[in-house]
């Protein structure tokens, strides 16, 4: 098999790091495109480190175009979580605007210039972070508006690039991923004491092993850290 190469978005977050070296140490790995909005470096050989701005279409044209290969795999590992609304009276316009923009926006502009570098001709993994509780069936709590529905929206997003994707290049697969309780930034301000957490580097060694298992029946579905499939 040809090494792979893989571009990895989000890569000064925590679990969007810890992937970038997961697959850095695999073999058979030629280069980790790793991408973060200040362009920090990773200490590794095979990791490519690049600025890009999630939001400017310029930066990320710029930037796709400056990968001089073709791509086997791309993950967005981008997201944040700040101040989830309990009830729907804390909802405010910037906040919903907010989780979009940095939870369903960043992975459609990114598909919208790195999908061209995927390969036509062999299998291909496009895959994005989302989170359980971005799952309507499986919303037994409420709140959380406007993070619950940028989940979703990125669900459906996925979605349609799996089928948009399908026609091009009948092995493409595009998928989205829950990391599981992750310790790391965004998941900081809602730990409760006494809760185990996942260290970013076992949710990423679970996540690359889901990743590596994927076929094209799993095409355009929602995968947890145990290969579990959450429901829409
Ligand atoms: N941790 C969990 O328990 C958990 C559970 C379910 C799902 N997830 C999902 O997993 C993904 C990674 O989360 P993480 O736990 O690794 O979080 P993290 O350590 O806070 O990393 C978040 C990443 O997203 C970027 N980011 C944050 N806000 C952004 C914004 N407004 N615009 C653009 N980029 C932004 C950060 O870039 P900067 O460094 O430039 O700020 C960083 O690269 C997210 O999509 C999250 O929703 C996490």
């Amino acid at each position: 098999m040809k090494p792979l190469n893989i571009a990895i978005f989000g890569s000064s977050g925590a679990i969007g790091k810890a992937l970038c070296v997961e697959y850095a140490n695999k073999e058979n790995i030629e280069n980790v495109f790793a991408f973060s909005r200040k362009g920090d470096t990773l200490n590794q050989k095979n990791i490519n480190s690049h600025t890009v701005d999630y939001l400017d279409e310029e930066s990320l044209k710029r930037t796709s175009l400056s990968i001089n290969c073709k791509l086997d795999i791309v993950i967005v590992a981008i997201g944040q979580l700040d101040n989830p609304e309990k009830s729907i009276k804390e909802l405010s316009a910037k906040k919903f605007i907010d989780m979009f923009k940095a939870n369903t926006i960043p992975t459609a502009l990114i598909a919208k210039y790195f999908l061209p570098l995927l390969y036509r001709d062999r299998t291909t993994k496009f895959a994005s972070l989302s989170a359980r509780v971005g799952s309507i069936e499986d919303n037994h709590l409420g709140g959380w508006y406007s993070y619950r529905a940028s989940k979703s929206a990125l669900n459906m997003i996925l979605k349609g690039l799996s089928i948009e994707q399908k026609r091009l290049n009948p092995k493409s697969i595009v998928f989205g991923l829950h990391p599981g309780t992750v310790d790391s930034k965004l998941s900081k301000p809602f730990q409760k004491n006494g809760k185990e957490y996942f260290s970013p580097e076992f949710s990423a060694k679970k996540l690359v092993n889901v990743i590596d298992k994927k076929t094209t029946d799993d095409d355009g579905k929602i995968f947890a850290w145990d290969n579990a499939i959450i429901p829409y």
